[in-house]
């Protein structure tokens, strides 16, 4: 008789998870076999409670291919989809939020790379782009409140009528985006127009999820922040419009208590760029102590 190497063999559905759990543990980076053990105790147990019919595992394979293959140069449908399963907006706030710091918000699908560098005090709309003037005040500072000179600040909008410029050929290129530097008390001040809240896109599957869940593909306005500082913890968050709709019901659930800010109405002269109504907005970003990074964009 030949001899059966039996300890791989499955008996039944209870004792796949162990097995698969063991083949697991063989992974020699011990991040990677941490990361692969839990994603196999939580999905088998996920399994076993929503008992996925064929048809239904099916779908999933189908949806997830439709996810890869609506992603182009310039649409990110993985992104999306992590966004409104509200999955990025608990990694940020996992990996840096509460103490003194500034809240993280989600970095979003349309974070460019090479945005024009601004001397301080510029317009990051170009000259006649629609809307409400509005003038951003900012201050980075540590978490002792000392001023952080020289942090690099990436800076992008929507439109007044709720569009990126990659997705607007109304828009120059790069309209709307902007990189500043801190000065020596750790501030910097720019010109632009209100921000309006948009839909995400829903030309693709993340759309046709959010349609069937009955879920509304709103974000309330906002303008984007990514905060570099040697010494720091990047920050990558948004301050939102304390006027807009859908504070309490973003779809990618990025609203935190500490990124509403005030936009407030201004009738008088803000600098000679900008000499009647505007909007204003001050905020103070709070940096904690830790490792930069620059993010990857998920579009080019
Ligand atoms: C954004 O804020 O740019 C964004 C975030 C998630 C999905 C779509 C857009
Ligand atoms: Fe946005």
């Amino acid at each position: 008789m030949n001899r059966v190497e039996d300890e791989g063999i499955i008996e039944d559905a209870d004792t796949m998870t162990g097995l698969v759990e063991a083949a697991m543990r063989n992974t020699p980076d011990p991040r990677l076999r941490q990361i692969l053990l839990a994603l196999v105790r939580h999905s088998h147990a996920f399994l076993r409670e929503v008992r996925l019919t064929d048809q239904e595992f099916e779908q999933g394979h189908a949806f997830l291919r439709a996810v890869g293959e609506s992603c182009t140069d310039l649409h990110n449908e993985v992104v999306l989809l992590a966004d409104v399963l509200g999955i990025s907006t608990l990694v940020t706030l996992l990996n840096g939020c509460g103490g003194e710091r500034t809240s993280g918000a989600l970095l979003g699908p349309f974070f460019r790379d090479g945005a024009p560098r601004f001397e301080n005090g510029a317009n990051i709309a170009a000259s006649g782009s629609p809307g409400l003037p509005l003038v951003v005040r900012v201050k980075v500072v540590n978490t002792r409140r000392e001023p952080i000179a020289g942090a690099t600040v990436d800076v992008w909008q929507a439109s007044p009528v709720g569009l990126y410029e990659n997705q607007d050929p109304e828009q120059p290129e790069m309209n709307l985006r902007g990189q500043f530097r801190t000065n020596d008390n750790g501030e910097f001040y720019f010109h632009s127009v209100c921000p309006a809240g948009y839909p995400v896109p829903t030309h693709g599957p993340v759309g046709a999820l959010l349609a069937a869940q009955k879920r509304h593909p709103y974000r309330p306005a906002h303008i984007h922040f990514l905060v570099v500082a040697p010494g720091y913890a990047t920050l990558v968050t948004q301050v939102f419009a304390d006027d807009s709709d859908h504070l309490g019901s973003d779809v990618v659930f990025g609203v935190t208590r500490d990124l509403v800010g005030r936009y407030e109405l201004r009738e008088g002269t803000a600098s000679s760029a900008c000499d009647g109504p505007h909007y204003s907005l001050e905020y103070e970003f709070v940096l904690a102590e830790g490792e930069s990074f620059r993010p990857v964009p998920p579009i080019k």
